[in-house]
């Protein structure tokens, strides 16, 4: 049976791409950062087939041996942990710099050094967006990276490690021979399986709280109405396998199902669930989105709707107590 690595596997995206590998039959070699925290990690061991496939292993990214010792004996990885802001960082590099950039330095090391035959790294579609000079009636796709010194300049510090983390990933491939593809979703919303809330959660939650929070994501505030890409967390997690499974992937994939603006995301959720108190300021991304998922979807990608992510989200959230 193949063994698979899944870096940060207690996180809102990693504990669904555990979920799918464990159906599907794989071995799977979690890195967490400790094992005995249960508030975090506790919903992976109650996965199904956890008991006979799933290994748990401590490693903060910058443990360099922690990491090997996860990745050893794996044919693949998918490497996932990076932390996600969740208000100012103050201390970029130790913050989000370090653990992204050279976090994944030491993920693809480890993977050369356990002669690993595939890596997937998610990258974000801030690694895609952030480049003011792509021409506007172009769709943005996989060929659009990200201005570095834009973001540097206005300090969206998750944007840069993202970015940098990605690109030198890609590079290391080529260099070292080594086969490494890269995902970058948009903003990931539906049901949790972790009991801690991710950033996403919570800004999803706000929502319904009458707090527009997308700010946390690094976005510019704005008094316009503004757009939000969006995709499932359960169809994250299948693009992450079938990029992983398909021996054709290669580069960078775009995977976002739908888009909207923030004022429309509200009137859909007032639809569905009118009792609750909406926020009126929208904020976001200030700009039109242009882009195109055509690769992903040539792969054999596919999402389900926008209504059915918000409505097993909103569920989930009150089986969790988090909302009445
Ligand atoms: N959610 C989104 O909308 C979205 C969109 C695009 C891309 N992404 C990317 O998807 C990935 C997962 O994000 P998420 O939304 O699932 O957030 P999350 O639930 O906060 O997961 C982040 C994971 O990274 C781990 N981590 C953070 N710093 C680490 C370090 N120094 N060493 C080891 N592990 C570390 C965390 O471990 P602990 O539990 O120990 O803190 C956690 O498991 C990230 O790479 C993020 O950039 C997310």
């Amino acid at each position: 049976m193949e063994s698979v690595c899944v870096t940060g596997a207690g996180g809102y995206v990693a504990s669904w791409v555990v979920k799918e590998l464990l159906a599907k039959g794989y071995i799977v070699h979690g890195t967490v950062r400790d094992p005995d925290d249960e508030k975090k990690n506790g919903h992976l061991k109650k996965l199904e087939h956890a008991n006979e496939r799933l290994h748990l292993f401590k490693a903060d990214l910058l443990d360099y041996v922690g990491v090997c010792t996860a990745i050893d004996g794996c044919t693949g990885v998918i490497h996932v942990a990076m932390p996600v802001p969740a208000g100012k960082v103050t201390s970029p590099q130790a913050e989000m710099l370090e653990p992204a950039i050279t976090g994944t330095r030491n993920v693809m090391n480890a993977c050369l050094k356990s002669k690993v035959n595939k890596v997937v790294v998610v990258s974000s579609i801030a690694a895609i967006f952030g480049n003011p000079s792509w021409p506007k009636d172009r769709p943005m796709d996989e060929n659009c990276w990200s201005d570095a010194e834009f973001f540097m300049k206005t300090e969206k510090w998750y944007c840069v490690g993202k970015l940098i983390s990605e690109r030198e990933a890609l590079e290391f491939g080529k260099k070292n021979n080594l086969n490494v593809v890269t995902v970058c979703p948009s903003i990931v919303f539906g049901p949790m399986l972790q009991s801690t809330l991710c950033t996403t959660n919570i800004i999803l939650l706000n929502l319904f709280k009458g707090k527009n929070s997308f700010n946390l994501l690094e976005f510019d505030k704005a008094e316009e109405d503004i757009h939000i890409p969006i995709v499932d967390v359960r169809d994250c997690a299948k693009a992450l396998l079938l990029v992983y499974e398909k021996p054709e992937s290669e580069g960078r994939y775009l995977c976002s199902s739908h888009v909207l603006k923030t004022k429309a995301l509200i009137e859909m959720l007032k639809n569905l669930f009118p009792n609750y108190n909406y926020p009126t300021d929208p904020c976001g991304l200030n700009e039109e989105l242009n882009y195109t998922c055509e690769k992903i979807m040539k792969l054999g990608w596919s999402h389900r709707s926008l209504e059915e992510t918000l409505v097993d989200s909103v569920e989930n959230m009150k089986e969790a107590g988090l909302l009445s």
